[in-house]
């Protein structure tokens, strides 16, 4: 048995639009045999429809719905779209998200509550939407998605960011133990920097940041989207992960090991 083999399955990619993360692991897994449902917010339409010809020309299928994952009504219409055109979800890579930087005294409560509403409560949403269609069959796999500012902080005010997404790692492991029992494992990628994505691209004015964050790695590069971040996601999808749940895996180059 091929413990990474995807053929026959359905995965669910949230945050999927070309120039993303989540474009690479929809492509991942597709090549590794899984048909993909694509989820991003309706004002990225183009950028979806771009993941959807990149799948379909590997030979997979590929549908695309829109979604605010901070909107309960708009995630269930996901999910039931999904299921509705492929019958099941067997794996859910949650990948949107958003950043704000902005000092704590000059944010807004509504700034704030919109960051923790997508990151923290759109994770717990989206995952417990598509946890009840895997219950029945006794099988699934979901990864969310922080970053490497899961258990620090960087160098800049990012404070709802960083505590949205510390919040998703601890969610993660909650959901895991609740979930373990029906054969589904909760996973968490922690991303180091990946460059460059549309949440990374403004780095491109920034080149000494971009030098100090190459240096700040073990590694000294950043995260390539196109090789550095397929390889867990297909891992964490599949049967050889079989026994691994409610880890949060940093994809970091080294950076918070010290
Ligand atoms: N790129 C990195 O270096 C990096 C590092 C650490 C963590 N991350 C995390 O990885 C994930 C993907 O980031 P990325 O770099 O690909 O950035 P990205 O901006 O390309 O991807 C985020 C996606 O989330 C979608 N999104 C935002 N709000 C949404 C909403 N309300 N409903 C549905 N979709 C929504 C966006 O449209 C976008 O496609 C994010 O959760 C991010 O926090 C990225």
């Amino acid at each position: 048995m091929n413990q990474f083999d995807l053929t026959g399955q359905v995965s669910l990619v949230t945050g999927a639009s070309a120039g993303g993360l989540g474009y690479h692991s929809a492509l991942a897994l597709a090549e590794h045999g899984s048909d993909l449902f694509l989820a991003d917010q309706a004002s990225r339409k183009e950028d979806l429809e771009q993941t959807k010809a990149a799948i379909e020309a590997l030979g997979r299928q590929a549908e695309v719905g829109f979604v605010d994952v901070a909107d309960e009504g708009s995630v269930d219409a996901m999910v039931a779209a999904a299921t509705g055109r492929f019958g099941k979800i067997d794996v859910l890579v949650h990948h949107a998200g958003v950043m704000l930087r902005k000092d704590a005294f000059e944010m807004t409560l509504a700034e704030w509550q919109r960051i923790v509403d997508i990151n923290l409560t759109g994770t717990w949403l989206v995952d417990r939407r598509v946890a009840r269609e895997m219950v029945g069959r006794q099988r699934g796999k979901i990864i969310n998605t922080s970053t490497l500012y899961t258990n620090v902080v960087g160098p800049l005010p990012e404070s709802a960011y960083y505590a949205s997404k510390a919040g998703v790692a601890n969610l993660t492991r909650g959901l895991a133990l609740e979930w373990g029992k029906y054969n589904v494992q909760v996973n968490c990628i922690a991303p180091g920097v990946f460059y460059p994505t549309q949440m990374t691209a403004p780095l491109q004015a920034q080149p000494e940041r971009l030098e100090w964050m190459r240096q700040r790695t073990f590694l000294g590069r950043l995260g390539n989207p196109e090789s550095d971040l397929r390889g867990l996601v297909v891992f964490l999808s599949a049967a050889a992960s079989d026994y691994v749940t409610g880890q949060v895996i940093f994809a970091d180059g080294g950076w918070t090991a010290w």
